[in-house]
């Protein structure tokens, strides 16, 4: 089964980005044929410095790296190394009805309001169809806000391949974790960069720790019997403890005696013992930039070769040239 996936190298990834979307990417590419993009031409939508996007652009790597993604076994790669993307972006956007775009959430929620947007935000699922459809991906792993995204993809394709009498596209499907589809922040809202209320994978523990003992919670005090079923902390914690340590600590909060300061200090246990490893990782990594580019090229040699493959199918089907 072809897998594939993007992400946008738009800054420090959280703990929803991690267990909303990335954890599944790397689950995913052990017994499949994965390929993973860092979507920097989406990026250009919100980031216009050069530098940054460009530093941005390796940062996500190094994350997709140490958090598991395995060169050996799945391509990785930046988008804007692949030029046919933005060719299919154009052959796609011929038969792309205005309608679909006009829905579509990033773009509607800006101009609801009031905010000024350019035609690369009204486009933007276009090009994100272009990067599903140029690998003749299958199943495409994503958070929940992106699945509206797929579902454009999907009806770009068929309409394609309905002009043009013609099965040169394979229809994507969409695959969400639903279990951490909403991963909730610091202040009990869901976790987001827009909210400031969130949890960064690679925080040092020092800052970890203080971040987590700032949760919101109740005034209840030490000795009261507490809910965990509504506590953001025991909300988190489930992300990273094993069901008896769940129901250990569910027991705990039940019976009274344990304040919420003893709470944040078990998820900051926890939290910190998960992601040590990555974060060891990413240290080793970030001191061998060579390797990591040489990573992501032989990511785009793969990648390009497909794709070329698949842009000469959409290219002949609807009569534009393919010489070479
Ligand atoms: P943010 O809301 O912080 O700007 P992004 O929109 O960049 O996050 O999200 C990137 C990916 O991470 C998306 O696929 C999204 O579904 C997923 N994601 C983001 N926040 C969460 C969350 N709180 N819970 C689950 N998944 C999330
Ligand atoms: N739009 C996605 C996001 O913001 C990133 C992305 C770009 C993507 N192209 C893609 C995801 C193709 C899946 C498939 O998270």
């Amino acid at each position: 089964m072809r897998v594939l996936s993007g992400i946008q190298p738009t800054g420090r990834p959280h703990w929803g980005n991690y267990f909303g979307a990335i954890s599944q990417y790397i689950a995913l590419q052990d017994n499949e044929q994965a390929f993973y993009f860092i979507a920097d031409l989406h990026a250009l939508t919100t980031i216009r410095d050069a530098a940054q996007l460009r530093q941005n652009s390796i940062n996500a790597a190094l994350d997709l790296l140490a958090l598991g993604l395995d060169p050996a076994r799945a391509t990785l790669f930046i988008q804007s190394d692949i030029p046919e993307v933005t060719e299919l972006t154009w052959l796609l956007m011929t038969v792309t009805q205005m309608h679909l775009l006009e829905k579509c959430h990033a773009y509607k929620d800006k101009k609801e309001k009031g905010l000024p947007a350019d035609a690369g935000l009204f486009t933007y699922p276009v090009l994100m169809a272009a990067d599903i459809i140029l690998y003749d991906s299958q199943v495409v792993p994503v958070g929940v806000d992106q699945v509206q995204h797929v579902e454009v993809t999907r009806d770009i394709a068929q309409r394609f391949n309905q002009i043009y009498s013609s099965e040169v596209f394979v229809i994507p499907e969409y695959r969400v974790l639903e279990a951490t589809a909403k991963v909730v922040g610091l202040d009990g809202e869901k976790m987001s960069k827009s909210y400031g209320n969130t949890v960064e994978v690679f925080e040092e523990p020092k800052k970890l720790r203080k971040k987590l003992m700032s949760i919101k919670t109740d005034s209840k005090g030490v000795e009261e019997p507490k809910d965990p079923e509504t506590c953001s902390i025991f909300t988190l914690y489930k992300l990273f403890a094993s069901q008896a340590d769940q129901e250990a600590l569910a027991a705990r909060y039940r019976a009274g005696g344990m304040g919420y300061g003893e709470a944040k200090q078990a998820l900051y246990e926890k939290a910190d013992a998960f992601f040590a490893p990555a974060r060891e990782r990413r240290e080793k990594l970030a001191a061998d930039l060579p390797y990591v580019e040489e990573v992501l090229a032989a990511g785009a040699r793969k990648a390009r070769a497909r794709a070329r493959d698949v842009l000469d199918r959409a290219k002949a089907a609807c009569g534009a040239s393919t010489r070479r």
